[in-house]
């Protein structure tokens, strides 16, 4: 008889009788593993961002900008091979590999957590370990959640400052019994005693690895944006989902904004579209309808429950935007530019000769000469982008200039609107409501989108991406969206958000939108928080009715008409508002128009798309897609 030991895994997160482990005792497990030459507790003070951001200075990896053009801003300039979000590399290690769902990479947790093990020994041999604790939304909210990320990354560190709130209290609360997400990133880039450093280390492997039941998250090899800052979309999104599941609660890539109408009524909206698909642009949006006002409150995740009033209410659970630089310039969204006056870290931009930053898209015409996102000199006409496509800003929500004045409400705001979309060059109209709560969920659960540069893989590839959650989603995507029907099903019907598609990105016969987009884009939400009016309609008045309706709301404004069509409510007949809009001719036709053969062929491919979830799929969703393709072939 042999006496064997235990298989090398990763360190416990538990105690033998299941309660988390005290934070001290897990971070030096931690430690043992990873074998860092010293430990920094984080405190998230303004003193403790300057000492290490001078430090990132003195290693090359932030580049201070001109002071008196961008004063308090850096430039980083990423490992070529690390500059998006890795899909390939991240795993969701449910218990079962059903839970995980067709949609994620699913690993057995036992055994990532040994192959992780061997990968991760050693990994912070020469450097200093971090720990940085931190909450998700204000600290203590009802709707909050605290984590500790661990990770020798100063980049990481620093962003965390920014994205979320860091804070030793939360190391307080978690001694008081506050359970916490776990969270470990290194940068997989050991050094060697006298070994010289480079500005962004990293490692051609990558591991962004999820394990539910622990709510523990491990990503190795990569610095950057989604896969570095774990409260992001590792914690705030792919753990969260399935934490909400479990407690009754949505985390969605959603933006959330206040529209507030000329007769001063407040509305408020949720709206998810895929990554670099426009949550930024329309979280900041300036609208071009007179008299309406817009407030920003997040811009890229939403945590929504159902309030006691039965209404869904949401809050940013973040801190700060880490968004995409090109496209981003005066002419569409000069908020964003404001917010980014000052004191922000851009990585993978452009740098100007008088040592300020540009991109693709912030001016219309080039500056003459450039340093390029990798270093090189650049010009105009050189055929290689002077920003990386997916090039970023981060920067604290607190400096937008359209950050609404409660935007840190613990209790959050009550949403009137849930808006889902996508970027389609055909098919998709401009906007269209659900007929119900039901029919948003397969609107939510069959959007599908070209791919963009936030992620490696194909730029305009066309995918399905439910609910804009494809890459975010930590549980069986068809368990997310019985999840939406459960948690509608628990809100008053008369008061819960009312769901629209939109798409912005429609193109006509010649290649170009048919939308102007961007401020524009306040007229389709003008039109849609109007809709949401009919909500509070005395029993018995139609919502069906096409045409004007005329009803005034005790605030004042007047219900914009809607015509029914196969895929959802359209606007009727001069009930959008596009005076003064310089719309090619047939635009707004084309903009609207219901191919029949081609949504037919979409609701066969959607059946095909269902079909790899098997019985999992709600059949309130297949019923709903029945009663589109009976409503397709009237
Ligand atoms: P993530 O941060 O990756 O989640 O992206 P996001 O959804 O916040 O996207 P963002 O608002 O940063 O926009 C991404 C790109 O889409 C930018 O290049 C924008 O200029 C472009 N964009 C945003 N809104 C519109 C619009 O209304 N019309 C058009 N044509 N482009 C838009
Ligand atoms: C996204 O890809 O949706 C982002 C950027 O918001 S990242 O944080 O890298 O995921
Ligand atoms: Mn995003």
């Amino acid at each position: 008889m042999s006496i064997t030991a235990p298989a090398p895994t990763l360190p416990p997160t538990t105690t033998c009788d299941g309660r988390q482990l005290a934070a001290r005792a897990w971070v030096s497990a931690v430690a043992d593993l990873l074998e860092p030459d010293e430990i920094v507790w984080c405190d998230g003070s303004a003193d403790e961002r300057t000492r290490l951001t001078a430090l990132m200075v003195e290693a090359g990896t932030l580049l201070p900008l001109d002071p008196a053009r961008r004063p308090g801003s850096y430039l980083a300039r990423s490992d070529p091979s690390d500059v998006a979000r890795i899909e390939s590399r991240t795993f969701i290690c449910s218990d079962d590999e059903a839970d995980a769902g067709p949609t994620n990479l699913w690993r057995d947790p036992t055994s990532m957590r040994r192959e992780l093990h061997g990968v991760v020994r050693g990994a912070m041999r020469g450097r200093t370990m971090y720990v940085v604790p931190f909450s998700m939304g204000p600290l203590g909210g009802p709707i909050s959640q605290v984590g500790i990320e661990i990770t020798d990354s100063l980049y990481v560190v620093v962003s965390m400052h920014v994205m979320t709130r860091v804070s030793r209290e939360v190391l307080r609360m978690i001694d008081h019994g506050a359970s916490y997400v776990p969270a470990v990133h290194t940068l997989g880039a050991p050094l060697e005693p006298g070994q010289a450093d480079v500005p962004w280390p990293c490692s051609p492997t990558k591991y962004i690895a999820h394990f539910p039941r622990t709510r523990e998250i491990w990503s190795y090899g990569s610095g950057y944006g989604g896969n570095a800052l774990l409260g992001k979309k590792c914690f705030a999104l792919r753990i969260a989902s399935t934490m909400g599941r479990a407690e009754g609660w949505l985390a969605e890539h959603m933006l959330i904004v206040r529209a507030t109408s000329p007769q001063g009524h407040d509305y408020h909206l949720a709206a998810a579209f895929p990554s670099a698909c426009g949550k930024t642009n329309l979280a900041m949006l300036e609208p071009t309808v007179p008299g309406w006002s817009v407030e920003t409150i997040g811009d890229d995740i939403a945590w929504m429950r159902p309030g006691p009033d039965g209404r869904l209410r949401a809050i940013n659970p973040e801190a700060g935007f880490f968004g995409v630089a090109p496209g981003t310039g005066w002419s569409t969204n000069p908020t964003a530019m404001r917010t980014v006056a000052r004191d922000t870290i851009f990585t993978n931009v452009a740098l100007t000769d008088d040592g300020d930053v540009w991109w693709e898209g912030m001016t219309e015409e080039p500056p003459a000469h450039l340093t390029d996102w990798q270093g090189q000199d650049w010009t105009p006409g050189c055929g290689r982008p002077a920003a990386h496509p997916n090039a970023r800003f981060t920067v604290a929500a607190a400096q937008c200039p359209t950050i609404a004045h409660d935007w840190e409400d613990p209790d959050g705001v009550a949403l009137d609107a849930i808006v889902l979309g996508g970027r389609r060059a055909s098919n998709v109209p401009l906007v269209a409501e659900a007929y119900s709560w039901q029919h948003g969920v397969l609107m939510g659960a069959t959007v599908s989108s070209e791919q963009t540069a936030a992620a490696e893989g194909t730029v305009g590839e066309l995918r399905r991406d439910p609910f804009a959650m494809l890459p975010f989603c930590g549980m069986n995507m068809a368990d997310h969206w019985q999840h939406w029907l459960d948690v509608g099903a628990r809100l008053d019907p008369a008061r819960r958000p009312v769901i629209f598609q939109v798409n912005w990105f429609r193109k006509g016969a010649d290649g170009s939108f048919l939308w102007p987009g961007f401020g524009e884009n306040s007229r389709v939400v003008e039109w849609l928080l109007r809709r949401t009016d009919l909500r509070s309609r005395p029993e018995g008045a139609s919502a069906e009715r096409p045409g004007v309706e005329d009803d005034v709301r005790p605030w004042g404004g007047p219900v914009p008409g809607a015509r029914d069509t196969a895929v959802g409510r359209v606007p009727a007949d001069g009930s959008l508002d596009v005076t003064g809009l310089d719309l090619a001719a047939g635009a707004l036709d084309e903009l609207f128009r219901v191919d029949r053969d081609a949504w037919l062929h979409e609701a066969t491919l959607t059946e095909e798309f269902f079909a790899q979830f098997g019985d999992r799929v709600p059949t309130a969703l297949r019923t709903e897609l029945s009663t589109l393709r009976a409503r397709l072939t009237r």
